[in-house]
């Protein structure tokens, strides 16, 4: 095929009647003479103005919504308003026509969650080009940040034999039938007789591995999906997520705040330099969406001022001990207007909590660290308190918690007593603990969730929305 244009490279350009070739889709045609291209490379279309007198009827009527094009004329400034080039054509092929009948994307508002039922064809709306460009920009600046500083990025494995988050929310994998597989002499599913000749699931965190790779490279990172079969059906989960796991050796729980701050910072710095028009475009539709809420439940800052924000200050950082003073002398505690009270120390918080203290207290991005053990994961550092792990949580404006993670027990005596306590059998994890054995130091990491990265960069409500194809409870078409 002879080389097309892409729009966004034309729109760049001066009109000084390049004789091009464009292919895209058709989003609008009015009075049979003007054509609303767009072809993915930017959120802009470009008008393609034909000559109806000199087209046949019959190709006019193919050119509708969702068509696929390709246009060959003559770039020239455009007269009309909202545009300053646009295509004179001198040919129009036609590729793909689009029946308006039952094509289910006509240029009216549709509703996100019409649009989540046709999620194989969501792409090709102005929102979610956006949010998809926007995520790609996302991910490429997350390498770029870890390349640029020397982390080797890590490949972990999906499917593993172990709870790495020791929350026993995983998905089983086995080769074994559904009905009637092989049992043991006691009657339990013979797992000896699976694929892997053991019981295996789907990975919900790539970090212990990623902690061996960090204690012979120093400095690692993952960027991989994970999988959660947490029943929890709300606008921040999802059963498949993307999740970037740094792990650094010789490095403790201040300088892996340090680290996860900077990156959140750089990427966003990265996009807003990068993504403009496609922000600007997310910035208009959530102000829509926002005039449609109760004035007491709508942001102070729009998307992109929210964006700016969090770049130029700086994260407030706290314990868990003092972010439950804080809550528990809260009007929403005094008045019992959270759901779950805040009544002592030990007490998980909500995300109601969260959102108190980042969006009502502190009003900026806050990093709480030095959990309750019982709270977290066996894999923590425990502190000289006996009662307190470094474990540290970021949380967002909007989103609650972004970014988890700690420095890890890095003594094999503390790690087993712990494993012990939280009756984690040492045999499965024994490679986890051979790196506490071999040249064992001390090392840091966190966790941050794609997705929801996403969702407070493009200002998404529905974290369903950031995904291409969400899986949910009950929901896994595509
Ligand atoms: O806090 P989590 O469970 O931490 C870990 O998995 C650690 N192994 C990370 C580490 O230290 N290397 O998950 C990390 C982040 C959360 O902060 C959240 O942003 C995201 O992953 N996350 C989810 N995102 C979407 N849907 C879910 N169900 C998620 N669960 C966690
Ligand atoms: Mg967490």
């Amino acid at each position: 095929m002879a080389k097309r244009t892409k729009i966004k490279q034309l729109l760049a350009m001066e009109p000084v009647g390049q004789q091009v070739l464009v292919q895209g889709w058709v989003r609008t045609f009015r009075n049979n003479q003007f054509i609303a291209l767009n072809d993915g490379s930017t959120i802009q279309n470009l008008q393609v103005v034909v000559d109806f007198e000199t087209m046949d009827d019959e190709q006019l009527r193919r050119i509708t919504t969702g068509a696929a094009i390709g246009a060959r004329g003559t770039i020239v400034a455009s007269q009309g308003r909202g545009q300053t080039i646009e295509m004179k054509a001198d040919t129009v092929e036609i590729y793909g026509e689009a029946d308006p009948e039952t094509f289910p994307l006509q240029p009216k508002k549709h509703s996100m969650e019409f649009l989540r039922e046709i999620a194989h064809l969501r792409f090709k709306t102005s929102t979610f080009g956006a949010v998809f460009r926007v995520r790609h920009a996302l991910a490429f600046a997350i390498h770029k940040f870890f390349n640029d500083r020397g982390f080797v990025y890590m490949h972990t494995p999906i499917i593993t034999a172990s709870d790495a988050e020791g929350a026993g929310e995983m998905f089983r994998v086995t080769t074994l039938p559904p009905q009637n597989p092989p049992v043991t002499e006691e009657g339990k599913v013979d797992y000896k007789q699976d694929f892997f000749e053991r019981e295996t699931n789907l990975t919900v965190s790539g970090q212990l591995e990623a902690e061996l790779g960090a204690l012979a490279f120093g400095e690692v990172y993952t960027f991989g999906p994970t999988f959660r079969a947490e029943n929890s059906n709300t606008s921040r989960h999802l059963a498949e997520f993307w999740m970037i796991e740094p792990e650094v050796a010789f490095a403790d729980l201040v300088d892996n705040m340090n680290l996860a701050e900077d990156m959140l910072k750089e990427v966003i710095r990265y996009v807003m330099d990068h993504c403009k028009e496609d922000l600007e475009f997310l910035d208009n539709r959530l102000a829509e969406e926002e005039k449609a809420k109760p004035q007491q439940e709508r942001s102070e800052l729009g998307l992109l001022e929210k964006l700016q924000f969090v770049v130029d200050n700086h994260f407030e950082r706290l314990t868990y001990t003092e972010a439950i003073d804080i809550l528990r002398n809260s009007n929403p505690n005094k008045k019992k207007k959270f759901k779950y009270l805040i009544e002592g120390w030990g007490a998980d918080l909500q995300s109601e909590h969260e959102r108190y203290l980042v969006e009502k207290h502190f009003k900026k991005p806050v990093i709480l660290t030095d959990y309750p053990k019982q709270i977290k994961a066996f894999y923590m550092r425990l502190n000289e308190d006996n009662n307190t792990v470094r474990a540290m949580d970021i949380l967002f404006p909007g989103i609650g918690e972004i970014v988890g993670g700690s420095q890890r027990e890095e003594r094999l005596d503390v790690l087993t007593a712990r494993m012990a306590e939280m009756h984690i059998p040492e045999e499965e994890l024994y490679w986890y603990l051979d790196i506490r054995r071999f040249g064992s130091c001390p090392h840091a990491g966190f966790g941050l969730g794609f997705e929801r990265l996403v969702q407070f960069v493009t200002g998404m409500s529905n974290i369903r929305d950031v995904i291409a194809f969400p899986r949910t409870p009950g929901n896994a078409s595509f």
